[in-house]
């Protein structure tokens, strides 16, 4: 089974990816990371991230770098959304990502473009959204937790600056798949969306089983 979880920044869609990769027994990949990894790399090389050549060169990562925790900085986060304009930069993650999904054992991938792009053969596709004030006060308390200097206002116009990028870019842009199950966890708590979440994968597995018994 394919499950294609996307949506914005700070929707709850990572930590509801890897809870359903858990319940359901299946590999996870943050897709996010492979862009923060090339964000991250670039700005080692000193490189311009509006620059599309110097974005390509960036791919070229150790994937040990995938574990370092200096990718989940905002400003990492920035970065990967400017380098993810680039077509140059998608086609070079695509196959690695693509490879992933399509795994034997079946997989479950967050991202922006997984249910429209990477797999849109998907079993199942959510897309978890949320307001944006909604997101910038998860932001904001998640950077307070780990004691980094929090600013609301400046969170929410950077949430606000990232949608903008993510959903307006050329190449597949951040936008639910035309069947994907939305999700908006706005009101919920963390808890209360995992278990909708996996309502949803149920719901749709059992439908799709009654459509196409064994
Ligand atoms: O999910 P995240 O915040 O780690 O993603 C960082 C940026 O990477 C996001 O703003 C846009 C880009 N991204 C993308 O374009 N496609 C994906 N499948 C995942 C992330």
């Amino acid at each position: 089974m394919i499950i294609a979880v996307d949506g914005p920044t700070a929707s709850g869609k990572g930590t509801i990816s890897k809870q359903l990769a858990k319940h359901f027994a299946l590999p996870f990949l943050d897709t996010g990371l492979l862009y923060r990894a090339v964000g991250w790399t670039l700005r080692q090389q000193g490189g311009d991230a509006d620059d599309a050549a110097a974005a390509l060169a960036a791919c070229v990562f150790d994937g040990a770098l995938l574990d370092n925790p200096a990718l989940r900085s905002e400003v990492v986060g920035g970065l990967a959304s400017r380098v993810s304009v680039h077509p140059e930069v998608r086609r070079a993650l695509d196959k690695r990502q693509k490879d992933f999904a399509h795994q034997p054992a079946g997989a479950v991938l967050d991202g922006r473009d997984i249910g429209t792009v990477i797999a849109p053969d998907a079993d199942v596709k959510l897309f978890v959204t949320a307001s944006s004030e909604a997101r910038a006060v998860r932001r904001f308390e998640e950077m307070k937790r780990r004691g980094e200097p929090a600013n609301f206002d400046d969170i929410l116009a950077d949430i606000l600056k990232r949608d903008e990028r993510d959903q307006n870019r050329a190449t597949a842009p951040l936008k639910p798949a035309a069947d994907a199950d939305l999700l908006d966890t706005t009101d919920l708590t963390i808890d209360a969306a995992i278990q909708q979440a996996i309502a949803l994968v149920n719901a749709k597995t059992s439908s799709r089983r009654d459509k196409d018994p064994a």
